[in-house]
């Protein structure tokens, strides 16, 4: 995480890769808000993870989590060691994991280039945050850095006692003791041991850090099962997320799901009814599956590939960019004259323009109103008076297309595509390529 000169405008995965904090912790939001930017940053670096070990710590509340995890970083520091520490208090659903970050930041680490320390809020998704934590401690793995990952943790493979000089805690150990007695660990299996500290006097730690690298060196072996498992766990978990996300964004109409439970709870259908026909309706294809749905703002990678039942792997029009002087009289004709619904506004802060979508079948129709007498719509508008602005395309692989396009000698705004609405990925195409047209190309998370 240190000896490098931090470059502003490269691109964010190699300044993680770099070890640019600045970088790490603006990769860490994207992935903790689940963007679309987010799960490219983890597909970008993930190959270049798998060095750091990581350590989970856990424990319950006032038990001595943040001062073991700072005398641990001291420790690990004279090792020579570089650590990242992700923060997670899933039980402070409002403060997150800022209590405990704050209380281990506050601690002696802070000045330290060595040491990365970030909390994660919980926003009282507990799927989301052992997702985001997980991705999380890819980034500091990426950036070559040691991840502790402090308030989550599925299986123990070492047991503290913390605070052994306090009454009671000899009680702690023999029950521990006795819930591991069950089990023989025959055959060479890791038996947790338990061990005793008293962080605020940094007793017992290096003891603990110990039995850390003989776990490290007991494991070492089975190190590519666990790691496969592992990948099994996040594979399921996000395809089970990912899939019912898609469910909800692009097969059920509004307010179906809510039907749909009103239905089971009085009886009138059954759970197993109900999720076979939205399973079947998901793998009908977009069309089917929502007849009156506008662009995807998900798009399931499996059912979005190729050609025929499963999606479309040409461009379809998405939606027809139109720039107004007046949105009033513009809503006036296209809702009020044509009869057509329009969306709640969404602003555009960084275009400094206010868009009103209007679906229309299988595309829409997006009035562009400026907000600002600087913003691109203004200046178009008093350039060349109201009307088409841009086509907007939608396609499965934005990456694929760009690259397609620029081999073919097209000229390109955007060589790489950047974030746009709804959780997409966006670029452009130079009018002077398209005829005088701006055309958009546009890719739905997940496709
Ligand atoms: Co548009």
């Amino acid at each position: 995480m240190t000896d490098s000169t931090p470059d502003p405008r490269a691109p964010l995965a190699e300044r993680v890769l770099r070890g640019d904090p600045r970088a790490v912790a603006r990769a860490i939001s994207l992935v903790e808000d689940e963007s679309p930017q987010g799960a490219d940053l983890v597909r970008r670096v993930f190959g270049h993870t798998g060095r750091a070990y990581l350590v989970g710590i856990t424990g319950a509340p006032g038990a001595g989590k943040s001062t073991l995890v700072d005398r641990l970083i001291a420790e690990f520091r004279r090792g020579g060691k570089s650590v990242g520490v992700v923060a997670v208090d899933p039980t402070s659903p409002f403060t997150g994991g800022a209590i405990l970050g704050d209380r281990v930041r506050m601690q002696s680490h802070a000045p330290d280039a060595g040491v990365f320390i970030r909390s994660m809020a919980t926003r009282g998704n507990l799927g989301g945050l052992a997702r985001a934590s997980s991705d999380a401690a890819l980034v500091l793995d990426a950036a070559g850095v040691q991840a502790l990952k402090a308030g989550i943790m599925e299986i123990a493979d070492i047991f503290v006692v913390n605070k052994a000089d306090r009454e009671g805690a000899d009680r702690t150990v023999a029950s521990i003791e006795a819930l591991l007695s069950l089990d023989s660990y025959a055959g060479g299996r890791w038996r947790p041991p338990i061990v005793k500290t008293e962080a605020t006097a940094g007793k017992g730690v290096p003891e603990l850090l110990a039995e850390i690298e003989r776990f490290r060196t007991h494991t070492a072996a089975s190190l590519g099962d666990r790691r496969r498992a592992r990948a099994e766990f996040r594979v399921q978990e996000l395809l089970a997320h990912r899939f019912v996300q898609h469910v909800h964004d692009r097969v059920l109409k509004a307010g179906e799901f809510k039907d749909l439970l009103d239905r089971i709870a009085s009886r009138d259908t059954d759970p197993y009814t109900a999720v076979d026909d939205i399973i079947r309706r998901s793998l009908a294809g977009p069309e089917m599956a929502r007849p009156e749905g506008r662009a995807p703002r998900v798009m399931l990678g499996a059912a979005a590939r190729g050609a025929g039942p499963l999606g479309p792997a040409n461009p379809t029009l998405d939606h027809i960019g139109i720039a107004v002087a007046d949105v009033a009289q513009a809503l006036a004709f296209y809702r009020d004259a044509l009869g057509l619904d329009v969306e709640a506004p969404e602003d555009v802060a960084s275009q400094r323009v206010r868009a009103h979508f209007i679906p229309a079948g299988e595309s829409a129709i997006e009035l562009l109103e400026a907000t600002a007498g600087d913003s691109p719509i203004a200046k178009y508008v008093a350039k060349r008076g109201p009307g088409l602005h841009h086509i907007t395309l939608r396609v499965d692989d934005i990456r694929a297309t760009l690259a397609r396009l620029k081999a073919k000698g097209v000229r390109l705004i955007d060589e790489q595509p950047r974030e746009g609405a709804h959780g997409s990925l966006v670029a452009f195409i130079h009018p002077s390529s398209a005829h005088g047209v701006l055309v958009e190309l546009r890719e739905s998370v997940g496709s």
